[in-house]
């Protein structure tokens, strides 16, 4: 009796033979052409090292490590879950009531079921995701297997110190990447202080007052973002959704808040099973761009963040300082004062760029401009500011030496200005040095000051 099986089989086959010309037909950009664009949106897979080859250094063994994380993939804002029920469902509508809308088949079947109705706006709000919780767990799992001494799978509050800001997102990562190291059942016996919605450390700007009237909440800020709407760039990248959607009144806020959910969404789903970067996008308004659309809505976020949280403001990097001097301490202080082995911290992407550009990170010669996009940049949110973002400094002990440092950034080592560049480690001592200026003089009630006129 293999007839009825045979001729499932065969059904299987045309089934998916079908699905596949249906889709390399109606494809036009491949999973990693989306992925790796998406600024802060970026889903950690995107940039995650997943080399887990121990560094070793002869001679030498880490015994501390500073380690600062972003949360992971979460829900947008209230506002642009607003947005996205109200406005591109008006323009989904206006897709779909086309008499030729202008897709295939089965994106069309997608376009019809998409909605947010499955989120409620002030509930659901930057919640962390699932997909932000397996990025957490698996980013733990390989620091872990890199450096098996600094990660013990076993919790114990002398060792570790972990500590998160009073919210969902950064707790729940706390908690997952607490779960890649110890295991599920054992994640309830990790002790925490209470967290701070204004962590002094954690989330440093957040009570600065100069920093918010002075960059956060000044117009002048994002000029250069703005000026960038008028380049011809972004004004092609709206032409081509305009054209792609076959709505030639789209503004430029229209084609932002389409680029914002195809980020979200694709953020969202990871590919599942075998199809690999032949599978398209989990999102059916990332059809609507080509790369080149992609790169203009990526380069508008990078010049708001490189203004708003990065290199654009002096002051935007100084009020790092306080967590530069609480790295330092807790990589330096003698036994007897020791917090901890692991510090380990789960905070935001507006404290990570500016720990960043405290320490010359990503840094380019010119300040960043509307008139850059063409030129090689360093300043890149996709891959310095995706989703689980994070920056660690490990402490070497030496036979012969003395105590040195090693930095990572997105679990790659990085050499920073001011230290050896032929080597992956710095001395601990030059290092100190080298932020003596902004650790000694770490004065952010001065720094942070509105005066009064
Ligand atoms: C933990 O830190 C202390 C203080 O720096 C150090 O002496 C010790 O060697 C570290 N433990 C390990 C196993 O590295
Ligand atoms: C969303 O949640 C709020 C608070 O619980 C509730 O009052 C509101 O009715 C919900 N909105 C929708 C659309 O379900």
């Amino acid at each position: 009796m293999q007839n009825p099986f045979y001729c499932l089989f065969l059904f299987l086959l045309l089934f998916v033979g079908v699905a596949w010309t249906e889709e390399g037909e109606c494809r036009r950009l491949n999973r990693a052409d989306i992925e790796g664009r998406l600024s802060t949106k970026t889903p950690y897979r995107a940039i995650a090292n997943y080399d887990e080859t121990p560094p070793k250094f002869a001679g030498c063994h880490p015994t501390r490590i500073w380690y600062i994380i972003r949360h992971g993939t979460r829900n947008p804002s209230e506002a642009v879950i607003l947005q996205a029920q109200n406005r591109l469902s008006e323009i989904k509508k206006r897709i779909l009531d086309q008499p030729k809308p202008p897709i295939c088949s089965a994106e069309l079947k997608r376009l019809r079921q998409w909605s947010w109705k499955h989120l409620n706006a002030s509930e659901d709000e930057k919640l962390l995701v699932a997909e932000g919780e397996d990025e957490l767990i698996e980013l733990a799992e390989r620091m872990q297997k890199r450096f098996p001494d600094l990660f013990p799978e076993l919790y114990s509050p002398e060792w570790y110190y972990l500590k998160y800001t009073a919210t969902q997102r950064t707790r729940k990562s706390a908690a997952s990447f607490a779960t890649g190291l110890f295991g599920r059942n054992r994640i309830h016996t990790v002790r925490y202080p209470p967290p701070l919605h204004e962590d002094p450390v954690l989330r440093f700007y957040k009570g600065c007052g100069k920093w918010k009237t002075d960059v956060d909440k000044n117009p002048e800020t994002l000029v250069n973002a703005r000026r960038f709407l008028a380049e011809p760039q972004m004004q092609s990248a709206v032409e081509q959704i305009r054209s792609s959607t076959r709505l030639p009144d789209l503004q430029p806020a229209d084609v932002q808040l389409m680029y914002t959910v195809c980020a979200f969404e694709t953020a969202w789903h990871r590919p599942r099973g075998g199809s690999g970067s032949r599978s398209s996008s989990h999102s059916v308004w990332c059809n609507f761009f080509d790369v080149a659309a992609l790169e203009a809505l990526e380069f508008f976020e990078d010049l708001e963040y490189y203004w708003n949280d990065g290199y654009g403001y002096e002051l935007t990097h100084r009020i790092a300082c306080p967590a530069i001097a609480d790295m330092f301490a807790a990589i330096s202080s003698s036994e007897e004062e020791r917090r901890a082995n692991a510090t380990l911290y789960f905070t935001h992407s507006g404290t990570l760029l500016k720990l960043l550009a405290h320490l010359g990170l990503a840094r380019d010669k010119k300040p960043l401009t509307h008139k850059h996009f063409a030129s090689e940049r360093r300043w890149r949110t996709s891959q310095i500011d995706a989703f689980a973002t994070n920056l660690a400094f490990l402490r070497y002990d030496c036979d012969k030496e003395e105590p040195q440092v090693l930095v990572l950034h997105q679990e790659r080592v990085v050499r920073l200005p001011g230290c050896p560049q032929d080597k992956d480690l710095c001395p601990l001592a030059t290092l100190r040095r080298l932020y003596a200026k902004s650790v000694d003089h770490c004065n952010v009630e001065e720094l942070c000051r509105v005066k009064a006129n």
